[in-house]
């Protein structure tokens, strides 16, 4: 942990790349997670796909409104709570994978989701942001997404599917925000999903130094300058507040 502070102990611009794991002591059921009861007979990489939006709207809908509801039963965990006081005293952008909005309500501004959000519902036609109300309560197996009032086409899930390319702003944000870091701390991702995963060997390039927060092994091997093996909930307070 020393080495760890004294690498994110400057006052540059600090990069949080943020994964899965990030909210995990949150208690957000992952992508699999989400798949029990009405949703055990369905493979979750089957239904993030633009293949199944066009094959059975119904169920993707009902399916990414649950996720929403159980997401919004989560709260942001310390080490959110952490990256968010963090931002009060320094230059800090956060780059996230994830779909949830903890970040954002821990108190993050300038936060990057580059698979897109749960929350950032659009026309599947125009692409215009659609309103569409609070995620039902209740687990239902299939639900009609609301109609565009522009355009006539279906408010589809504000996240990037498998096969999709990612959201272009929060993309080259991300690029230079970790090409012009002083530090980046990449906390909870595996590594393996790219070009996500491709983010911290950028600031390797650059060199600039990486710090992983991870209990586990992931696919970053070489890109980290210092490994902190822990979770993001019992390091961020200490890394971020010595
Ligand atoms: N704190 C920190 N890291 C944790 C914690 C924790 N409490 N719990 C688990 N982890 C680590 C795991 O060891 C693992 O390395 O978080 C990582 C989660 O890896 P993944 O589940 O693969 O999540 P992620 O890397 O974000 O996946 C990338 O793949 O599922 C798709 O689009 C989805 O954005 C996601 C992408």
């Amino acid at each position: 942990m020393t080495e760890a502070r004294l690498a994110l102990s400057g006052d540059g611009p600090l990069v949080v790349l943020t994964g899965a794991g990030m909210s995990a002591e949150s208690g957000v059921p992952t992508f699999r997670d989400a798949h029990t009861g009405l949703w055990q007979r369905y493979d979750p990489a089957a239904l993030a796909t633009p293949e199944a939006w066009a094959r059975d709207r119904d169920t993707v809908w009902a399916w990414y409104r649950w996720r929403e509801h159980l997401v919004s039963g989560a709260e942001p965990n310390p080490g959110h709570l952490a990256v968010a006081r963090a931002q009060a005293d320094r230059d800090v952008v956060v780059v996230t994978q994830n779909v949830d909005d903890l970040h954002e309500r821990a108190g993050s501004g300038s936060v990057h989701h580059v698979h897109g959000s749960l929350f950032a519902h659009r026309c599947d036609t125009c692409g215009a942001s659609m309103d569409v109300g609070p995620p039902p309560a209740e687990p239902i197996d299939r639900l009609t997404p609301p109609v565009c009032g522009r355009c006539g086409g279906w408010s589809r899930p504000g996240v990037v599917w498998f096969g999709e390319m990612l959201p272009s702003q929060p993309w080259n944000a991300a690029v230079d925000a970790v090409t012009s870091a002083a530090v980046v701390l990449v906390v909870g991702t595996s590594g393996l999903v790219h070009p996500a995963a491709s983010l911290p060997g950028l600031a390797v390039d650059a060199r600039i130094p990486v710090v992983e927060v991870n209990p586990g092994p992931s696919g970053l091997g070489s890109d980290v300058s210092v490994y902190v093996r822990a979770t993001a909930g019992q390091a961020l307070p200490a890394l971020l507040h010595p």
